[in-house]
């Protein structure tokens, strides 16, 4: 009887080589990024304070992008005390002034950076409506508008930096909302909620067309979407003087913990969106419970935000509204 081609050896399948496999990401244990520079907006407080400091933690500089020198220089205290060494400054920055921020871009000192967190952000749960010297509504001005500009003004230096990534912050708020295109400035029918909720869509439909428009120029920078879940400051832990949390706040807010978490956590997904070299440009990154809480992974884009009508008409909008529109070829 003929042998069986299974007796021989060279007929069977070549062995293929093993595919390393990248660990998991652990939130505990972040690459190593010293020789880089990230820029995080709103990083004296809250989530931006909890980027910032693990990002310090890496070795890699961090610039805190502030409108509040006082408040910058007790995060900068805060991370110093924590993480030896850490190389952590201060950039002059208000997101709602926006005639102010090609001068702070100036004063970054730089001609390279390795990534921008778009994360300051302002929540207004009461009238009155607010408006900026430019006559937007407040939280689309600074959430949306602010980090609109600010990017186009960071541009030159991303694009110096090969694999850059431009990280912007959503919210689940913006879930279930939609933007009404006629009435960017909430002038009608005005409500603090849904208008915060609609500079966050706004953000996260910016992310989107960003990607889509750095593909298509070729660009190697990459637009990432995050969204920290709930994070409350009631379940984060103290950083004194930045936010203390009483020993009685934290026992009655156990509970919560169970569906949301510390602002610490919060600043998992944009950690992980500006270190993790497996992350992808248009890519969502939330937390793994629920998009609630937990460890940062890579969600499934919701409907909405895979309008492509809506975010070019939303570009088109913003650039009018700025004056400027961020732009990632090289003949600008
Ligand atoms: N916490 C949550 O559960 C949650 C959920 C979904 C999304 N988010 C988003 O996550 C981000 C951070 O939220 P958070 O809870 O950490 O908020 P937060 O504690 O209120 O901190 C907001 C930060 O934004 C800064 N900021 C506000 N207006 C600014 C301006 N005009 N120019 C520059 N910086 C300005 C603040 O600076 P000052 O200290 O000077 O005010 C502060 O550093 C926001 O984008 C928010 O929309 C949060």
């Amino acid at each position: 009887m003929p042998p069986r081609p299974s007796d021989h050896s060279e007929l069977r399948e070549p062995a293929l080589p093993s595919v390393p496999q990248a660990p998991p990401w652990d939130v505990h244990r972040l690459p190593r990024a010293e020789g880089k520079c990230f820029l995080v907006t709103g990083g004296n407080a809250g989530i931006g304070y909890f980027v910032a400091e693990q990002l310090a933690g890496t070795g890699a500089t961090v610039v805190l992008g502030s409108r509040d020198p006082a408040k910058a220089e007790a995060a900068i205290a805060s991370i110093g005390s924590r993480v030896p060494g850490a190389e952590v400054r201060h950039l002059p920055l208000d997101l709602a002034d926006h005639a102010s921020l090609r001068a702070s871009v100036d004063a970054l000192g730089l001609d390279r950076l390795d990534a921008v967190v778009h994360n300051a952000g302002v929540a207004l749960d009461r009238p009155p409506r607010r408006e900026t010297a430019d006559g937007h509504e407040l939280m689309f001005a600074t959430n949306h508008l602010g980090h609109f500009a600010l990017t186009h003004h960071l541009a030159p230096l991303l694009m110096a930096t090969p694999g850059s990534r431009i990280v912007t912050t959503g919210s689940f708020a913006a879930k279930s909302e939609r933007l009404d295109l006629d009435d960017l400035r909430s002038a009608h029918d005005y409500r603090p909620k849904r208008a915060y909720a609609r500079s966050k869509l706004a953000q996260m439909l910016f992310a989107l067309e960003l990607d889509r428009r750095l593909r298509a120029a070729g660009s190697t920078t990459l637009s990432v979407l995050v969204h920290p879940g709930g994070a409350l400051d009631s379940l984060t832990p103290s950083r004194p003087p930045i936010h203390v949390r009483t020993t009685r706040e934290r026992l009655s807010h156990l509970p919560l913990g169970l569906v949301v978490q510390g602002k610490d956590a919060g600043a998992w997904p944009a950690v992980r969106a500006v270190l993790d070299p497996s992350v992808r440009g248009g890519q969502m990154l939330g937390p793994r419970a629920f998009g609630l809480r937990g460890t940062p992974t890579t969600e499934p884009l919701w409907n909405h935000l895979t309008d492509t009508t809506v975010a070019a008409r939303l570009w088109r909008a913003s650039r009018d509204l700025t004056g400027v529109d961020p732009t990632f070829t090289t003949s600008r």
